[in-house]
């Protein structure tokens, strides 16, 4: 994509392609979407893929002018037949960076590789915590008293890889999981698209299986929980 020079002779840095992966409700999907329409993000969101095509988010692209695409995993006999087929499809659409959002099916070493440090993931929980499935339960099974949300990038193993973010959020004594799920839900839709535009502009990069982030500033107060008399 060719992008005309400002008027001072500098072209702004191209935009990353991004595609993002779904198989439900999509809420960081559309977190991520209405992140990318402002000028100045440096990625652009160029499909939304479901492997379940009732997925919600889906409409939601398409009524909001996104490129959506239903690919039923279970038109396929393989689950390689399947990630071929997503692969040449995202492939075709110029994808420089895949977000998965929600996206409920295991992906093979085959994938993974392929999209190596070009697949960012987000997961409830503070990683390397509760990684899997029911992690508000399981935090509060534990009694932790902070919860929060993980941006990483893929690795073969579910819920590991370089650590791009996290956000945090108390767990009250009166939580059941579906409250500190909502609580953390909304840490999510700002943290995400935070994550993806630190990696899309290259201000975050892996080096040794670690996300170093350049120009950080540490600003952020301690999160206390409970909070401090
Ligand atoms: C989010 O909690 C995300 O962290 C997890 O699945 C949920 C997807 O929600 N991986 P949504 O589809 O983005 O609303």
């Amino acid at each position: 994509m060719t992008q005309s020079p400002t008027a001072g002779g500098t072209a702004p840095p191209p935009k990353k392609r991004v595609s993002i992966l779904i198989s439900g409700r999509g809420s960081n999907m559309v977190a991520l979407a209405e992140a990318a329409r402002a000028p100045g993000y440096p990625a652009e969101i160029a499909a939304v893929i479901s492997n379940r095509p009732e997925a919600a988010g889906l409409n939601w692209a398409a009524d909001h002018g996104i490129c959506a695409i239903a690919l039923d995993h279970k038109q396929f006999a393989t689950r390689t037949a399947f990630e071929a087929r997503l692969h040449s499809i995202l492939m075709n659409l110029g994808t420089e960076l895949i977000c998965c959002a929600g996206f409920m099916r295991m992906l093979t070493g085959g994938f993974i590789d392929r999209w190596r440090d070009k697949q960012l993931n987000i997961h409830p929980s503070l990683l390397p915590a509760f990684p899997g499935l029911d992690t508000h339960q399981r935090a509060i099974d534990a009694g932790v008293k902070v919860a929060g949300c993980t941006v990483h990038f893929m690795r073969l193993e579910m819920d590991t890889g370089p650590i791009v973010g996290q956000a945090a959020v108390p767990v009250l004594s009166s939580d059941t999981a579906e409250d500190l799920a909502a609580r953390v839900l909304a840490a999510e839709h700002h943290l995400y698209p935070a994550a993806l535009a630190l990696i899309a502009s290259g201000k975050a990069v892996v080096e040794a299986e670690k996300v170093v982030i350049r120009e950080e500033v540490n600003l952020a107060p301690a999160l206390y929980s409970p909070m401090l008399g």
